[in-house]
């Protein structure tokens, strides 16, 4: 059916009505809940990727590692690690999710290594998407990665075949912001090349990273800022959490026999270029990009596959065996909670039992101990009333009734 077009008119208004206080209201809003960022870090092991991420929001999220004596085993797998940490800027509260994945390219073979990191990535939509078709979904809560920095080593070459598998299998998954580790390694003419052999590569192999987009209303400092980020991709990066002395100052950076690299110096390196996009700029862009593209695509490839095995969507997924039916899963699930109850009920059951026979047993002991009790102190009374009656025939100079006073002696036996 044809949609009905619905002609718009502008109007002017003729007085204050107040709705420009809108976004006003919108940010009171959002300040008040406060702001949640998951970020995953990924790359081979020493490129720096905690200390970036401590560099990045100034706090020490990963204790140091300068003094750690380095050993040379090899990981069995790959680990994903998971620290949550809130922080707070002028009253801003952000919740801080960053998810790290040790173990990554050290193995002999690295073949599967995006695995566990895909699955992780895919695991947190299917949760989402659980609480979504719950009847209750007042409380959602979302752990979904909305970026995820990919550290390069600072070969000066091009990508490696690890570096290319990874974010071909995670293009269509998350956000990705490739980053060239330990920049302060390379020449400035090094760090050029090699930036622009990576973009080729990135082309060539059709992977996607995230670009920050410029709207048709945005303002031209905002266009320009979007280009100026846009020109440092992929980041050229260094971290440090230490300061330094540099020109008298006390700077974050790296101090080298020839100089000082300044880690918030832009002619230095991109990270306040990166650290700008991340959070100044880009974050609430980064989710929902994460939220209506990354996550819609996904839930909508699992839905198809539900109806009737749509193959379509299959091959052009990252993971090989992604689109495992939801409904079976259900199935499953249910089955498995049903399971759950009947034993939980067959316990309760014995529970119950047992504590009704032993109630009993109480019980019949109490009796027992009543009715002995009630014994005694009937004979006792009945031990003093033939007192009584012989006391009183004495008195009256009569000799108690036989039969009551051997009544009476019997009980004294
Ligand atoms: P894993 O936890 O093993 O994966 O290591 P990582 O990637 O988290 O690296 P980490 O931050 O622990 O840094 C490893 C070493 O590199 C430390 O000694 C850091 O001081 C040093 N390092 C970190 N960032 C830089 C950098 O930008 N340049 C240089 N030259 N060294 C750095």
């Amino acid at each position: 059916m044809a949609e009905l077009a619905i002609p718009i008119v502008k109007k002017k208004l003729n007085g204050y009505v107040g709705f420009h206080n809108l976004p006003n209201q919108v940010h009171r809003k959002s300040v008040k809940k406060g702001f949640q960022f998951t970020i995953m870090v990924a790359g081979e092991s020493g490129l720096g990727k905690s200390t970036l991420i401590n560099t990045l929001f100034n706090t020490a999220l990963y204790p140091s590692k300068e003094n750690v004596e380095l050993t040379n085993e090899t990981p069995k797998t790959i680990d994903i690690q998971t620290i949550s940490t809130d922080i707070e800027e002028n009253g801003v509260q952000l919740k801080l999710t960053v998810i790290d994945t040790p173990g990554f390219g050290d193995f002999v073979n690295n073949e599967d290594c995006w695995r566990p990191i895909l699955s992780n990535i895919e695991a947190r939509f299917d949760a989402y998407l659980e609480q979504e078709n719950r009847v209750n979904r007042k409380r959602i809560v979302d752990s979904r990665v909305h970026a995820c920095l990919y550290f390069i080593a600072p070969t000066g070459h091009s990508l490696k075949p690890l570096d290319l598998e990874f974010m071909r299998r995670l293009t269509h998954r998350v956000n990705l912001i490739p980053v060239i580790a330990k920049s302060d390694i390379l020449t400035e003419d090094e760090i050029r090349g090699f930036k622009q052999r990576i973009l080729e590569d990135l082309h060539l192999n059709k992977i996607q990273i995230f670009q920050p987009p410029s709207y048709g209303n945005d303002d031209p400092e905002t266009v320009q800022e979007n280009k100026e980020i846009m020109a440092r991709i992929p980041f050229a990066v260094v971290g440090s959490d230490r300061e330094v002395e540099s020109n008298g100052k006390k700077v974050r950076g790296r101090k080298y026999p020839w100089g000082v690299i300044e880690v918030d110096n832009e002619e230095h390196c991109d990270f306040v270029k990166l650290r700008q996009m991340l959070i100044r700029t880009h974050m609430e862009e980064l989710k929902d990009y994460t939220n209506e593209v990354l996550y819609e695509n996904y839930r909508s490839q699992k839905l198809a596959a539900a109806a009737g095995g749509a193959g379509g969507a299959g091959g052009e997924l990252p993971g090989d065996s992604l689109l495992a039916n939801p409904l079976s899963k259900f199935e499953e699930e249910k089955l498995a909670h049903d399971a759950k109850m009947a034993k939980m009920e067959a316990e309760m059951k014995a529970v119950f039992q047992q504590k009704v026979a032993e109630k009993e047993n109480k019980l019949k002991v109490s009796e027992e101990e009543l009715y002995a009790r009630h014994r005694e102190m009937k004979e006792a009374l009945e031990k003093q009333r033939l007192e009584l009656e012989n006391k009183k025939a004495r008195l009256e100079g009569r000799p108690g009734t036989p039969e009551k006073i051997k009544k009476n002696k019997g009980l004294f036996k």
